[in-house]
């Protein structure tokens, strides 16, 4: 089982897009997956529940900012993260019964003055930050024992929220655009995790997305990436995937809301439904090579 991020510091570089096409791929492909919406924009979880899902999870306070919220509770336990998982996620048939959310809510930007408030419960900060990877910890051996994958959407920033996924992740996936900008945007994020010693986690590699063939830059980008020996920035940047996403009317197609598809080749049509398949068996094989 493993636990992926899906991070860049540069917007707009189709993190969220891919996030759900690799999760909905995955839940076709039979895995039990989960995705957690990590970003105040909750557009994973409309793309996977819909604008009224998202609604009703926000009413009921079933939301990613609620389990971190409950996490601060010094009774938290085990049994208590279930219920902020829906299932039955996606808009492809009747959802699919092994893909599972947890939804994120604009409120989650409250999170920094909330693990404020409970850190003043604690005598000392190193025994708060005890507690806390007592509970992450926990967290993590939940989503162990329950899913193949988990898949967390970020926001393009290392917000507390996604700092506290990231302590228990086992590699992150950098969807990137290839271009100057958004390769600027990898390496800001390599940069930031390495200073903050964020070293556990692996680069599991570089997403090619919204690619142009017509582009000379997308060209020449994936090309000096893909160099046994890249010359700079290109080596800075984690080992790209073969599978290169391109920037096709038909995937964007796909977030529309009220259509539902029959199925995951018919949501993203037959050529894209099977590169998210190669793509899917690149993330697999890359993970085993890690173990
Ligand atoms: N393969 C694609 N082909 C065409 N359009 C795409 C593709 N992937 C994403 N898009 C579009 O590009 C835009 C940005 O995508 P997305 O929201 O997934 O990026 P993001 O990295 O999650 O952004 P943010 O940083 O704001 O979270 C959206 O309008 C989306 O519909
Ligand atoms: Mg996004």
């Amino acid at each position: 089982m493993s636990i992926l991020l899906m991070l860049n510091l540069k917007g707009g570089v189709a993190k969220t897009t891919n996030a759900v096409a690799i999760s909905e791929c995955l839940a076709y492909m039979g895995h039990k997956v989960l995705v957690i919406d990590a970003d105040h924009q909750c557009l994973a979880s409309e793309l996977l529940l819909g604008e009224d899902g998202v609604l009703r999870s926000e009413r009921r306070k079933q939301t990613f900012h609620d389990l971190l919220a409950a996490m601060l509770d010094d009774e938290f336990e085990e049994q208590r993260i279930p219920p902020f998982i829906i299932e039955n996620a996606s808009n492809i048939g009747e959802g699919y019964a092994n893909l599972h959310v947890i939804p994120c809510s604009i409120r989650i930007d409250d999170f920094q003055s909330n693990m404020a408030r409970a850190r003043r419960g604690y005598n000392t900060i190193d025994e708060y930050h005890k507690e806390l990877r007592r509970k992450r910890a926990m967290l993590q051996r939940y989503l162990q024992t329950a899913y193949d994958y988990v898949i967390v959407d970020c926001p393009p920033s290392l917000a507390l929220q996604v700092r506290q996924v990231l302590g228990i992740g086992d590699a992150f996936i950098v969807p990137c655009i290839p271009d100057r900008l958004s390769i600027r945007g990898s390496a800001w994020l390599l940069e930031r995790l390495r200073r903050g010693n964020v070293t556990r986690i692996r680069a599991l590699g570089t997403l090619w997305s919204l690619y142009r063939q017509q582009a000379k830059i997308h060209r020449f980008c994936v090309e000096e990436a893909g160099k046994e020996n890249p010359p700079a920035p290109f080596d800075e940047l984690p080992r790209p995937f073969k599978t290169v996403i391109p920037n096709a009317s038909r995937i964007a197609e796909a977030t529309e809301p009220g259509i539902n598809p029959s199925s995951f080749v018919a949501k993203y049509s037959a050529p894209f439904a099977h590169l998210y398949q190669d793509l899917c068996g690149e993330i697999a094989s890359r993970l085993r090579k890690d173990a």
